[in-house]
């Protein structure tokens, strides 16, 4: 499978309802970031759904690379402002994808 989209290079803060289900975005090219929506179609991609554990606030991975996906894991560091919306580098033999 091809790398994700790096839809931002740092995570996105928002509000989460405890028992709720979201569908995170994995491919990167979603407009609604970091919620899917439906844009993954065709890319070999889904959407990762996920149920808040708690209320408040989280912080969601935006560049698609973190191993605790769907939340910031700090991978992000190693993205430029130029990469943004490129596809991120192939992770190489001992990392496979962003761990969805
Ligand atoms: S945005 Fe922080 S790890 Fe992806």
């Amino acid at each position: 499978m091809s790398q994700p989209v790096i839809a931002d290079n740092q995570p996105k803060a928002v509000t989460l309802q405890k028992g709720k289900k979201y569908a995170f975005c994995a491919c990167g090219h979603s407009q609604t970031q970091p919620f899917c929506d439906g844009s993954h179609k065709g890319t070999g991609f889904g959407p990762k759904v996920f149920e808040a554990e708690q209320d408040g606030e989280a912080f969601l991975c935006q560049c698609k690379q973190t191993s605790n996906a769907p939340y910031c894991d700090g991978t992000h560091q190693q993205f430029s402002q130029a990469q943004v919306g490129q596809k991120a580098p192939d992770p190489g033999p001992d990392k496979q994808g962003p761990g969805l």
